[in-house]
């Protein structure tokens, strides 16, 4: 008998598990909790992006990394409770990647979790603990911040505990939605880091394909190295508006429909490339400006039946749209968002 398509995914959900010792939480019994690992250093996503980096080196790196931790804690009591970095960006954008990678020059280990299981999964003590009996430093990785903005007050009590007991613990949360759209200003208080990742510019859309398309070199050399550069060029000239991940699938796409009849592949050139993209376009930008959240449409909730049919009530509700080129936060908050914390 044929496998099914779900035990086919359950097998590689499992050997995933088996290939990452460390990572038990991630395995299917206990999956959509806490899961802790080493912070990896990422492959495609980094090209570029200083302003960000150094802000993710600012707030999780270099705190990571101190070695008098106590005294440092001591002087800077004040602020214990602010030292939280909130990073926003389209979702597919590299934020992760970027949180991971400031992770991994401290050698700390992540602890990952999704905003939704923040309340339900004492994410705080197992920071503490993990830290305190591993004698390394925590990441704590908190995704998908528009999905439950409540998260943002679970992750203050978190911070005043920590601030007790003076552990190397950094927090990072994410949100694919501009956090004005879902966050009050008061809800901002645990993160005295705010950093907004744009969609990827062509420069790093470029390196990217290019990097991509390397990889996919070392499976099929033939495949991979089919467009010249110029042809790159123009692809990610026409992905302008797609981010990391969007780019990624749209090259899956093309991987695969290039598979023959022999059980080869044939190769690939820039107008297969040019059809997906008119049948896959992107969404992750639109969405993350148009924002989300499950609680801040109050006049959604009363009357869910019409939440799609009322174009005018939808409009309404629906966060403005920003002004080209002037940074949302700056004109909600009073402040410029890459200047929090000063
Ligand atoms: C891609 O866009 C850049 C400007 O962003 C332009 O200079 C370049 O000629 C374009 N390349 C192609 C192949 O269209
Ligand atoms: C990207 O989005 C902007 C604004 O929506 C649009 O003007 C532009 O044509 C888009 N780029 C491409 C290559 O579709």
């Amino acid at each position: 008998m044929r496998p099914t398509l779900l035990q086919l995914l359950q097998l590689g959900l499992l050997s995933q598990c088996l290939s990452q010792v460390r990572s038990e939480a991630e395995c299917p019994s206990n999956a959509g909790r806490l899961s802790l690992r080493e912070a990896r250093s990422p492959l495609t996503e980094l090209h570029g992006r200083d302003e960000a980096k150094a802000m993710m080196r600012e707030a999780v790196t270099l705190p990571l990394r101190m070695a008098d931790v106590l005294d440092f804690e001591r002087i800077f009591w004040r602020s214990a409770e602010r030292k939280a970095l909130l990073v926003s960006g389209p979702a597919g954008c590299g934020k992760r990647a970027l949180a991971e990678a400031a992770a991994a020059e401290a050698g700390a280990q992540v602890l990952h979790l999704a905003a939704r299981d923040a309340k339900t999964s004492d994410f705080c003590r197992t920071a503490l603990s993990t830290s305190s009996t591993s004698k390394k430093p925590v990441m704590v990785l908190i995704e998908g911040l528009e999905m439950e903005p409540e998260a943002a007050s679970t992750i203050g009590h978190c911070l005043t505990e920590v601030a007790r007991e003076h552990q190397r613990i950094a927090f990072v949360a994410s949100a694919s939605s501009e956090p004005s759209s879902f966050l009050h200003p008061i809800e901002l208080f645990p993160f005295g880091w705010v950093l907004q990742i744009p969609a990827p510019g062509q420069a790093e859309r470029k390196q990217f394909l290019l990097k991509l398309l390397a990889q996919v070199s070392r499976v099929d050399a033939v495949w991979g190295s089919a467009l010249r550069e110029s042809a790159v060029d123009t692809l990610a000239n026409l992905t302008e508006n797609y981010t990391f991940a969007e780019m990624d699938f749209v090259v899956r796409r093309a991987f695969l429909r290039s598979s023959n009849e022999e059980g080869g592949r044939d190769p690939v050139a820039l107008h297969h490339f040019e059809k997906i993209l008119a049948e896959t376009p992107a969404q992750s930008l639109r969405a993350y400006e148009q924002g989300f959240s499950g609680r801040r449409p109050v006049a959604f909730m009363t009357d869910t039946a019409s939440v799609s049919e009322d174009p005018k009530k939808e409009k309404k509700s629906a966060p403005k749209k920003k002004k080209d080129g002037k940074d949302p936060m700056e004109s909600i908050f009073g402040w410029p968002a890459h200047s929090v914390c000063t």
